[in-house]
């Protein structure tokens, strides 16, 4: 079945959008987008040099001490005018991403709502910035805090949420009176490319959000490296986490860090097993796997192992590849060959070291990325997607005995981002939430993602907080005025 049409073929831009205009490289280079679903080429989109980046963060700094006056109201009517927009535009945004992306319709729509949830949220918060009075040591002083934006930002954005990782960090960024330039991942560009032009139908004044597209190593090497950017923010992974502040440590920029994760699934003996099972499949095959906060390692209390697998295998036999625009598909491709090997790999590993294929365990066909649902038992912690994310929809499941051993096993990682338990005893509740070493605990639930709540992680997940009202403090300078002279 061929891919539906965009009712306003319009939002899908070929062409950069920096300087207040869509532009092409000067170059003429180009880089090629792909539906992973099919393989066919969708589009094509400039591959900007160095040069014409740094034009866009100049430009973006000039615009930015316009739009840092603009009183709060102002700044939060005119977030609020592009989330309507996109409100307006949902369904074009949806196949666009599906396109680019490959995850269902469905889902995609779900990311456009989440992804405009962000806008709504940090509109409301732009009026919210206070600051503080804070008691002097003497009387003739008074001691203020106010909040300044931090300066042009730098969103280096992952292709798992085409839309809703770049709204999550350009609405605070906004609301606080920053502009920022944002680098969408290569294979994900479309997206980020109709939000600017959503942005600007909404009446953004021009260089306030720009989106630079091209190589990682040219567009966001001279983002990290240009001096008027003051605030890197990036999602993605560890590793390249690590080089992203090592160079952003040459110019000691602010960072706000959402990393990968490798988060623990645990089922306890007590748990209502039905709604255990139904949190499994939200929180593992949402965007078929490929989520950094996806249980990577289910753990289940060896006493209900075999009624959660009665539960979990028929859930799992209904899921549907296709795909993401026809009905009835749930489970779309993965992004790329190289992601479609690297699951292929943990899976050839974990088997290899006495794991059980109960379901899948391989690619759907040689002709496609689609990993086929994927259920393994027999999972211990030696196998490397104990350790690795496996970023496909592969379950793995681990067994434990006793609370204890639950709790050693889910912090054997150096990297902590989210986890999700099931149990009814509210003791025990308390006991694990609090000695889960992440940044995130779903009780009883697999979502956990929301504009209203902080997103991020601990060790080597990252830092900084996206969404809720911790979101906003990243975009921000404290300053501490001290105002002396006040009595004679
Ligand atoms: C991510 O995978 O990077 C984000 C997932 C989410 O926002 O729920």
């Amino acid at each position: 079945m061929p891919a539906p049409e965009l009712s306003d073929p319009s939002l899908k831009k070929q062409l950069s959008f920096f300087c207040g205009e869509w532009r092409a490289a000067a170059s003429g280079d180009s880089f090629p987008v792909f539906n992973p679903a099919s393989g066919s080429q969708i589009a094509a989109v400039p591959s900007l040099s160095a040069p014409e980046v740094n034009e866009a963060v100049e430009f973006a700094a000039d615009a930015m001490r316009a739009w840092s006056e603009v009183p709060a109201p102002r700044r939060a009517a005119l977030l609020r005018a592009w989330f309507e927009e996109i409100n307006r535009h949902s369904a074009d945004l949806a196949l666009l991403l599906t396109l680019e992306q490959g995850k269902p319709l469905a889902e995609a729509l779900g990311e456009i709502a989440y992804g405009a949830s962000y806008i709504e949220w940090f509109s409301e918060e732009a009026k919210r910035l206070y600051g503080e009075m804070i008691p002097a040591p003497s009387n003739d002083r008074r001691i203020l805090v106010i909040r300044q934006p931090v300066g042009v930002c730098a969103a280096i954005t992952p292709w798992n949420f085409p839309n809703a990782m770049i709204t999550r960090k350009v609405a605070p960024a906004l609301a606080a009176g920053c502009s920022i330039v944002v680098k969408p991942a290569s294979q994900t560009p479309l997206s980020a490319l109709a939000l600017a032009e959503l942005a600007s139908r909404a009446g953004l004044p021009p260089g306030v959000l720009s989106v630079v597209t091209g190589e990682a190593s040219t567009v966001g090497t001279a983002l990290l490296r240009h001096p008027l950017v003051r605030k890197v923010t990036f999602t993605g992974s560890t590793e390249t986490g690590k080089k992203i502040l090592e160079e952003c440590a040459k110019s000691v920029k602010k960072v706000t860090m959402e990393l990968g994760g490798n988060a623990p699934f645990l089922v306890f003996s007590d748990a209502d097993l039905d709604a255990a099972v139904e949190g499994l499949m939200a929180s593992k095959f949402r965007n078929s796997g490929q989520t950094c906060v996806c249980a990577n390692r289910v753990f289940v209390e060896e006493c209900v192992l075999e009624p959660f697998l009665a539960k979990l295998l028929p859930a799992v036999k209904n899921l549907c590849i296709g795909n993401g625009w026809e009905n009835g598909t749930t489970q779309g491709p993965l992004i790329d060959d190289s992601a479609l090997r690297k699951v292929e790999s943990l899976v050839e590993n974990a088997k290899s070291l006495g794991a059980s294929v109960l379901l899948g365990g391989k690619r759907a066909s040689n002709e496609n990325q689609f990993f086929l649902p994927t259920v393994l038992t027999n999972c211990h912690h030696d196998m490397a997607l104990a350790k690795e994310e496996i970023f496909g929809p592969v379950a793995a499941i681990f067994s434990f005995h006793s609370e204890e051993e639950a709790i050693r096993a889910a912090n054997a990682s150096p990297v902590g981002l989210a986890a999700y338990f099931y149990s009814r005893d509210i003791g025990k509740i308390w006991r694990v939430a609090e000695a889960l070493e992440v940044g995130m605990v779903g009780v009883n639930t697999g979502t956990i993602s929301n504009a209203m709540a902080p997103f991020g992680g601990i060790k080597e997940s990252g830092f900084g907080r996206e969404g809720s009202k911790y979101g906003i403090e990243d975009y921000t300078n404290l300053k501490y005025i001290c105002m002396a002279g006040i009595s004679s």
